[in-house]
């Protein structure tokens, strides 16, 4: 996204085995949030990448603005990380914790949210 010749706005997406699709990296230059970029940068990658993907678009996100921003593109909180999007995908890919400690993430769906 650029305004008078300058970037603004980022979004992408990220491909993951089988045909997955992860919407993420969004970013707004900190002196243009709030004024709806965000959201018009989600609901472009989410047309996108639903016209490419269907059902295996997915976001993994701790941000409350990005959650908002895909809640207004039409995306759900899904709270089972294992289905239809594989763990593998979802918690498997989180450096946060030990693979041992993640299925009892304090993080998921509290701070950490999964939308569909
Ligand atoms: C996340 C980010 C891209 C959002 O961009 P933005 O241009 O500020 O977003 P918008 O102005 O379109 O607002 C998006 C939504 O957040 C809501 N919002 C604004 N401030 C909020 C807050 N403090 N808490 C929760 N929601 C908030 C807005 O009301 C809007 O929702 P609505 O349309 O339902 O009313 C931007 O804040 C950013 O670059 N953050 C730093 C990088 C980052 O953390 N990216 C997320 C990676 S997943």
């Amino acid at each position: 996204m650029r305004e008078n010749g300058r970037a603004v706005g980022f979004i992408a997406a990220w491909d993951w085995p089988e045909g997955y699709l992860e919407i993420g990296s969004a970013w707004v230059d900190a002196r243009h949030r709030g004024i709806g970029h965000g959201n018009r940068l989600v609901v472009e990658i989410v047309g996108l990448v639903r016209a490419l993907v269907g059902d295996r678009a997915f976001a993994v996100t701790t941000n409350p603005r990005f959650v908002a921003a895909a809640l207004h593109a039409g995306m759900r909180l899904h709270p089972d990380w294992h289905g239809p999007i594989p763990w593998a995908v979802t918690c498997g890919k989180c450096d946060f914790f030990a693979e041992s400690d993640k299925p009892g993430c304090p993080k998921r769906n509290a701070s950490c949210r999964l939308l569909l």
